[in-house]
């Protein structure tokens, strides 16, 4: 008799972020004259840049003319976007990467849960605690990882590095020695990021135990500071050891037009397999490709106009973490992130939980925001709040979170 995937029985509750949109929901049904403010999913709220429209509108009139018109896309993206975000991300940064070592793809939520499986079932993970949750669940449905224990809210055979005020929320490098590093700066919860010589301290970890680091960076737009590596090809060595993952959910406004990519440099082995033909014989035989359109809408966005105008959107946002920061510590919170991330991670008051505070702050603000225990053990007693929302319900909601 047909078996399912037992792996799958072994994750507990629902994926986080349906969670907390259930129980928003569920509140809104409840108590249908509050107007509830949304802080949760790093879901953008400003329109696309119309540079952005223009092009998607150009590519639309493309496909409705038989001497333009295109079918299947090339397995690995087409090369007018490759090139332009081989020269926009990694040329001008100085990372010596080429546009046949991008993958294009649908958006790094994807990637980040399918790249584990080019790499043996043997292989042992180490992810930061908190976490983006995607990356462990990946895992978990693969088998890769052991039992989930209740108690302690951890997998078994899953290396944590937690990330606490006590370490600046930068994870230190772990005790026993991973196969697969999963490391996301500006890290997705916590706001936090690390500079440059931190993450050279990695990527020569990784190369002396022969370990791979998943660099996710889909939060790069956000960084503010100098000497805050924008991708993981700054640091020397990295071409040996890493995988980088991008998004255009985040600095393009893309999180419903779905548009990502994944590089992979073609030195980086396991033993003498090349890792870049592993995901491109993958690539070739599970994945159709990004649509055209889309895709002329991606390199709309390395355009000067296409620069200028999604700096601004940047901007707002950021001008929303600077209201929740500068909001939240007025109140008396004890908060970080939200320089170089439009993620705010604050201390739950008075010893709350994490869904303690959720339940508090949907009900007496009426804002909802993500649980920090969500990400991982290490996040409980902390609440992620997103620069994402308008202006205006930012401004509404710290009002409201100041008056409680
Ligand atoms: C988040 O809120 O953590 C992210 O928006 C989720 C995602 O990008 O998939």
């Amino acid at each position: 008799m047909i078996k399912v995937n037992d792996n799958y029985l072994k994750l507990p509750g629902s994926y986080l972020f349906s969670t907390v949109g259930r129980k928003q929901r569920e509140y809104e049904k409840a108590h249908p004259d509050r107007n509830v403010i949304r802080l949760s999913i790093g879901d953008v709220t400003q329109p696309l840049a119309p540079v952005i429209l223009e092009a998607m509108h150009k590519a639309v009139d493309e496909m409705g003319q038989a001497e333009t018109f295109r079918g299947y896309a090339p397995d690995l993206g087409y090369e007018f976007l490759r090139d332009a975000i081989a020269k926009g991300d990694y040329h001008s940064r100085g990372a010596d990467i080429s546009a046949d070592e991008i993958f294009v793809s649908d958006g790094a939520k994807c990637d980040s849960s399918n790249i584990q499986e080019i790499f043996s079932l043997h292989s042992k993970i180490a992810v930061c605690d908190p976490v983006y949750p995607v990356y462990v669940d990946s895992n978990v449905m693969a088998g890769r990882t052991g039992t989930y224990d209740v108690e302690t809210e951890r997998w078994s055979n899953v290396i944590y590095m937690p990330c606490t005020a006590d370490n600046d929320f930068a994870p230190e490098l772990p005790k026993e020695t991973p196969d697969l590093i999963y490391l996301c700066f500006p890290n997705n919860p916590t706001g936090s990021t690390i500079t440059k010589d931190q993450l050279q301290v990695w990527v020569d970890y990784a190369n002396k135990v022969g370990a791979v680091i998943i660099y996710d960076a889909a939060y790069e737009a956000y960084i503010s500071e100098e000497n805050v590596p924008h991708t993981i090809y700054e640091c020397v060595g990295a071409r040996t050891c890493a995988i980088e993952l991008k998004s255009f959910s985040k600095n393009a406004g893309f999180t419903g037009v779905r548009l990502g990519y994944t590089v992979i440099p073609k030195e980086l082995k396991c033993g003498d397999t090349a890792l870049h033909s592993l995901w491109a014989r993958r690539h070739g035989t599970k994945y159709n490709g990004a649509p055209y359109i889309i895709q002329r809408a991606g390199e709309a966005v390395y355009s000067r106009e296409g620069r200028e105008q999604l700096k601004k959107q940047v901007a707002y946002y950021m001008n929303n973490a600077k209201t929740i920061y500068q909001g939240l510590k007025k109140a008396g919170y004890q908060v970080s992130g939200g320089v170089n991330a439009p993620y705010i991670w604050l201390k739950t008051p008075d010893k709350m939980t994490s869904w303690e505070f959720f339940d508090y702050l949907l009900e007496k603000a009426n804002v909802v925001g993500t649980p920090g225990s969500g990400f991982g053990p290490s996040g409980e007693g902390y609440f992620r709040l997103t620069a994402f929302g308008s202006y205006e319900n930012t401004v509404e909601a710290l009002d409201r979170i100041q008056k409680m």
